[in-house]
């Protein structure tokens, strides 16, 4: 039986600490609905103590939506918890993040402190976050590097102390997928009350290894995947949410679904890069300029015979309007006759060719070539000019 995953949306919190891509209440708001809308089962909307700007939008995201559970960051500690649970009090589902570093190099160089100081302080912070009355969500950082028995004995005593859900995130995007999907394995296996909570994945892109380690850890028994619009985040970046949730779409196979409709997944990605100030990169998977682009002769003759040649979803999926062919110099006749025949132009045989000669004259000058160019070729043949 298909198994759904619960996405957890965390471009306003772990995305909007890029520097740079700050962004006001009132847009944070705006990408909150548009969240809404897309189908995330929850939003991460800030890191309320971190500064009043953070708290306020907490504050307006919790009033602002109804049907997705509204987030609000911690350390373990007890100032944290009391402002993010004032934060979400207009919260239809509220839900506080806590946690504290489970490695041992952020135990011993972030905390100067022990395991069993640790563990004891992930406790507390559960139960003291589960008696503000809010679903608890317990991170343990760098989960990727921490000792795998320490790690399982403290998601034990975390779910023990009542939290929800459980995210063994690979803070530092250390891991390799088929390690990360053992570790995700190993936990699912050996802490004994796992069923009473739910793993969630939170990978890093710093070895641009976040989305293979994220399916790699759904695979093995995670529930939730936590993911930024267009991957931005620290760092390298976060897990995307669009490659994670066309993966899923795409490899039925897997037997897992999301509730993301994926039409909207490029508008959005559109509003999130030009409200961060932060271009997609044009080879983005799923949102960038060329991700359905064809530019090489090859490709494009074989586009156009059939587009599942060359494509694995339809642009449409995902709310790209169209798919593309660029004409470059590396581009065939194929499709310079179907960009020709878009215009107008019936263009065949030897009259191709002579097209052709000109159109690669130009296509060596200029990097692309565009439709009116492609007019100015043609208009310049006397004859083919009176095609149209
Ligand atoms: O990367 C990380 O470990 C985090 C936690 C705060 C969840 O963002
Ligand atoms: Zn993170």
């Amino acid at each position: 039986m298909s198994k759904k995953i619960q996405i957890f949306d965390t471009t306003l919190r772990d995305g909007e600490q890029v520097p740079g891509c700050q962004l006001k209440t009132e847009e944070k708001v705006i990408i909150a609905r548009e969240l809404e809308q897309l189908g995330v089962d929850v939003i991460e909307a800030g890191f309320p103590i971190s500064s009043p700007g953070d708290f306020l939008s907490v504050v307006e995201i919790s009033k602002a939506v109804s049907e997705p559970i509204v987030c609000g960051l911690t350390r373990s500690k007890k100032e944290d918890i009391d402002v993010a649970a004032e934060a979400l009090h207009h919260a239809k589902r509220g839900r506080i993040h806590t946690g504290i570093g489970s490695s041992d190099v952020h135990i011993k160089h972030k905390f100067r402190s022990t395991r069993e100081q640790i563990l004891e302080q992930g406790v507390w912070a559960t139960k003291y976050a589960k008696a503000k009355g809010y679903e608890v969500e317990f991170y343990a950082e760098d989960a990727g590097r921490a000792d795998l028995v320490f790690l399982a004995q403290l998601v034990e005593a975390v779910i023990g102390a009542g939290a929800d859900v459980v995210n063994i995130p690979d803070t530092t995007g250390y891991c390799l997928p088929h390690l990360y999907g053992k570790r995700i394995q190993y936990l699912v296996e050996n802490v004994k009350n796992i069923h009473r909570a739910v793993i969630s994945v939170h990978c890093h892109n710093d070895l641009g290894l976040a989305t293979a380690n994220t399916i790699a850890g759904l695979i093995n028994g995670a529930g939730q995947a936590e993911v930024t619009i267009n991957g931005i985040g620290e760092r390298a970046g976060n897990t995307s949410l669009e490659e994670v949730a066309m993966i899923l779409q795409t490899h039925k196979d897997l037997d897992l679904y999301t509730n993301i409709k994926s039409q909207k997944i490029y508008a959005l990605s559109q509003l999130v890069s030009s409200m961060m100030r932060m271009p997609v990169q044009a080879n983005k998977a799923v949102v960038g300029k060329n991700a359905f682009a064809h530019s090489s002769g090859i490709h494009q003759d074989g586009f156009l015979k059939h587009a599942e040649n060359y494509e694995i979803m339809n642009p449409a999926d995902v709310g790209v309007p169209s798919s593309s062919i660029v004409l470059t110099a590396r581009s065939g006749r194929a499709a310079l006759k179907h960009r020709l025949e878009l215009l107008g132009y019936h263009v065949a045989g030897e009259d191709l060719n002579t097209v052709y000669e000109s159109f690669l004259v130009v296509a060596d000058e200029k990097k692309e070539v565009n439709d009116g160019d492609l007019i100015m070729i043609v208009s310049s043949m006397p004859v083919l000019a009176k095609l149209p």
